[in-house]
């Protein structure tokens, strides 16, 4: 296999932005930028062998700084709310910015999906990919420690589109990393209704009208969250009043990466499978996706794609019996979450 590497666009400061191909031998392509390690395109055949693009995006490095919400972003330092925009850590308290009401929501105003990462490239007979960097500065959007960042993004030739990460830090920080991609297994030509998920969770984390945890976990008895086995969205989601915005925790057998979620297109066969060392995942139905033209000048609008966000939970820095995100100076934190296509 092999990475291929173009010219993606100039930043203001002059700095390039590349765009990398990642192919198989099993007609899987997928195109991505270090912008925000955001991913451009992902080419994957159906039954017949037509390719479609299963996610959401922009052709262009200048749509791709927005704004839009996070779409196929890298996100961090804190993936999902923090409330009231603060924590306390070490007997000191940390403000954050308010960027959803006076909430604080995937890492702030300029997050790690506004960055210009580092990069390298490898490829060999088997996989191709990229390893991204980011030095996240002491202080930078409120959060406390210089923290160094690797993301690693390969396709293989399973099928497989693997991000996996590793970070180290100076001082004690909070961190839940993740990448926001929004899928839609028929290329975006109508809306998630006609596809089918299994989430493997007999709980999620509730919250409150702000999508803010209260702190307790609800056990799943059926109804519209209920995903432990397979449904089709169109039904459950009409039942709900916006749609899915719900932190699943993932029931978990083993160490390692865990089949988290499945994905079904039933008219073209397309399948996804997520697989996840975090401990829960964010089912987000693009409930507020509005007012924005993706790639091919489509109009994007609501429940036209789904994210399925691997990460900690929302506000475990205000919530002690939530799985810690807190990052010791002699720690790494590692997280590996696979997207696996299929047809069937
Ligand atoms: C959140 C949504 C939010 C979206 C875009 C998702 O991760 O759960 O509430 O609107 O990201 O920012």
């Amino acid at each position: 296999m092999k990475v291929d590497t173009e010219l993606f666009g100039r930043l203001s400061n002059q700095e390039d932005a590349q765009l990398f191909t990642l192919q198989n031998s099993q007609g899987i392509t997928v195109k991505l930028t270090n912008f925000g390690g955001t991913i451009i395109s992902v080419l994957v055949p159906d039954r017949k062998g037509k390719l479609e693009d299963v996610v959401l995006g922009f052709d262009s490095l200048e749509d791709c700084l927005g704004p839009h919400p996070y779409i196929n972003t890298l996100v961090g330092r804190y993936a999902n709310r923090i409330a009231n925009a603060k924590f306390n850590l070490d007997g000191k308290e940390y403000h954050l910015a308010q960027n959803a009401g006076t909430n604080h929501l995937h890492g702030g105003i300029k997050g790690y999906d506004k960055v210009l990462w580092n990069y390298s490239q490898y490829a060999d007979h088997d996989r191709a990919g990229i390893m991204m960097s980011y030095l996240s500065f002491d202080m930078e959007e409120g959060y406390p420690g210089n923290l160094k960042v690797d993301v690693h993004f390969s396709l293989n030739e399973s099928n497989e589109l693997a991000i996996e990460y590793s970070a180290a830090t100076d001082r004690n920080t909070y961190l839940n990393l993740t990448h926001h991609g929004y899928f839609n297994l028929n290329g975006a030509k109508n809306t998630i209704y006609d596809h089918e998920i299994q989430i493997n969770a007999s709980s999620y984390v509730e919250t409150d009208k702000d999508l803010m945890p209260t702190g307790k976990i609800i056990k799943l008895k059926g109804g519209p969250l209920d995903f432990r086995k397979m449904k089709l969205i169109g039904p459950e989601i009409k039942k709900l009043e916006s749609g899915f915005d719900h932190c699943y925790i993932i029931d978990r057998e083993k160490d390692g990466p865990e089949l988290a979620a499945v994905v079904y297109h039933p008219a073209s066969g397309r399948k996804m499978e997520v697989y996840t060392t975090e401990p829960a995942i964010q089912f987000y139905s693009s409930n507020f996706l509005t007012g924005l033209r993706g790639k091919g000048n489509i109009k994007y609008r609501k429940h036209l794609a789904l994210c399925l966000e691997a990460q900690h939970y929302p506000d475990s820095p205000n919530q002690p019996h939530f799985p810690s995100t807190l990052l010791k100076p002699d720690e790494i934190y590692r997280q590996t979450t696979i997207h696996k296509f299929w047809v069937e």
